[in-house]
């Protein structure tokens, strides 16, 4: 059985519910459109609590005038179906008016880290990003909220987030799942025609030439930076929207790669803006 709540009154009382008999909850925040990248984050949320609760909400306020907010898919029967079978207990299901009725008003900034990379290509995403994360957090109060590693920017701006605002929570991250050819799961995969599906494996290949380049001794960030772009600009269909090389976790500009390094690819392929990453080591 799996329980659909749609208003955050509801919500709250439901998790007051568990909390009162002692159980320990994981929160695992989605936009829907579910694949084995989410289902991963639940079943280890199950691993990690009592009771999985997963939101789904196409948050409009991280969606940009020109972005995808109408066309992004919406399955909410096919979600609710694969949530369930991935151990979640309830989902947290709001219409947008609940989550931001008349009036609303009060948004989190995070300085910093926002202005760049996605901050930048995507201004005022990562202010909808803090904002839905923050007041899911406050609706279900969660011990652990877990994320994906694919956005990978998204992870260091709530983590940021939660230790700046003091939020009684643990942020837990799990690595990209990919397809067995290379590619990143997204819900945005599903834009792709066939010819775009093969095109966009330049993303994960590209950053596949950068590991080995690393592992061959090349430490230079703008030699790395040179050699992911020449790999990209050869495939036609793909467009560059940034690849950037940052100290990580401070994402501090860097010239020479000494310690970890986060290596930050957002590609459109065709219409379909997609994004990747990689931690480099040296
Ligand atoms: O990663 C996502 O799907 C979204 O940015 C999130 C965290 C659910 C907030 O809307």
């Amino acid at each position: 059985m799996i329980t659909v709540i749609e208003t955050i009154e509801e919500m709250q009382a439901y998790s007051a519910r568990a909390r009162r008999d002692g159980k320990r909850i994981a929160l695992v925040p989605t936009m829907g459109a579910l694949h084995e990248g989410h289902l991963t984050l639940m079943r280890e949320a199950k691993q990690r609590a009592d009771l999985v609760v997963a939101s789904i909400f196409v948050n409009p306020t991280q969606f940009g005038p020109h972005e995808d907010f109408s066309n992004y898919p919406r399955e909410k029967e096919s979600d609710c179906q694969k949530a369930k079978n991935a151990g979640v207990d309830a989902i947290f299901y709001p219409a947008p008016t609940e989550m931001y009725p008349d009036g609303y008003a009060t948004y989190i900034h995070v300085e910093g880290i926002t202005a760049k990379l996605c901050g930048l290509t995507r201004p005022g995403h990562f202010k909808g990003v803090a904002t839905v994360v923050a007041k899911l957090l406050n609706i279900v109060k969660p011990d652990i909220a877990v994320f994906g590693q694919k956005d990978a920017q998204q992870v260091l701006v709530l983590k940021r987030m939660v230790q700046d605002l003091n939020m009684d929570v643990k942020i837990a991250v799990l690595p990209i799942q990919r397809h067995d050819d290379g590619l990143a799961l997204s819900s945005r995969n599903q834009y792709l025609s066939a010819d775009e599906r093969k095109a966009a494996l330049v993303l994960s290949r590209s950053l596949n030439l950068a590991k080995q380049a690393v592992e061959n001794g090349m430490r230079d960030i703008a030699q790395l930076q040179d050699k992911v772009r020449a790999e990209i600009v050869s495939e036609p269909l793909a467009n560059i929207d940034y690849i950037e090389i940052y100290s990580y976790p401070a994402l501090q500009e860097i010239k020479v790669l000494n310690g970890s390094a986060l290596l930050a690819l957002a590609v459109k392929i065709g219409q379909t803006r997609l994004i990747d990453n990689l931690i480099l080591e040296a």
